[in-house]
């Protein structure tokens, strides 16, 4: 089982979650966070002083699949969200050692399916 970590585009997330549903992923979490990646938040045409990293709206989703699953999910990801252009987002890949479904009882993949 495997965690997978998506921080995209806010103004990107009907699309990946079309894209998610197009791929039969239809549990996820979702957030809002704040955050900045290589550019430390700001635009590549910033010649300012940079004393601190500016830290930018962002949307966290967190998918938890089995290993069969994982493919389909990062692709539907990488297709909802990716423009080509810097801030598009990243995909974090996590090992997911447990997951129980609270009301049966369930544990490991039958719960996630
Ligand atoms: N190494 C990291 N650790 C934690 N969060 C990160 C990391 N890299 C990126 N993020 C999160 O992902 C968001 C989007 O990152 P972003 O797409 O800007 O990555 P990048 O590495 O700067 O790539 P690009 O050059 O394409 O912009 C960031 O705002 C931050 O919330
Ligand atoms: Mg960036």
């Amino acid at each position: 089982m495997k965690l997978i970590v998506a921080i995209i585009q806010p103004e990107k997330l009907p699309d990946v979650k079309k894209a998610l549903f197009d791929a039969e992923v239809h549990k996820m979490t979702v957030s809002n966070v704040i955050g900045c990646g290589q550019q430390k938040g700001y635009k590549e045409t910033y010649r300012g002083a940079i004393s601190e990293v500016n830290l930018l709206k962002k949307v966290r989703l967190e998918i938890a699949v089995n290993e069969d699953f994982v493919k389909p999910t990062v692709d539907a990801v990488i297709k909802g969200a990716r423009t080509g252009n810097i801030g598009d987002g990243k995909i974090f890949i996590l090992d997911l050692p447990g997951c129980i479904r609270i009301r049966t009882g369930e544990h490991g993949s039958a719960a996630i399916g």
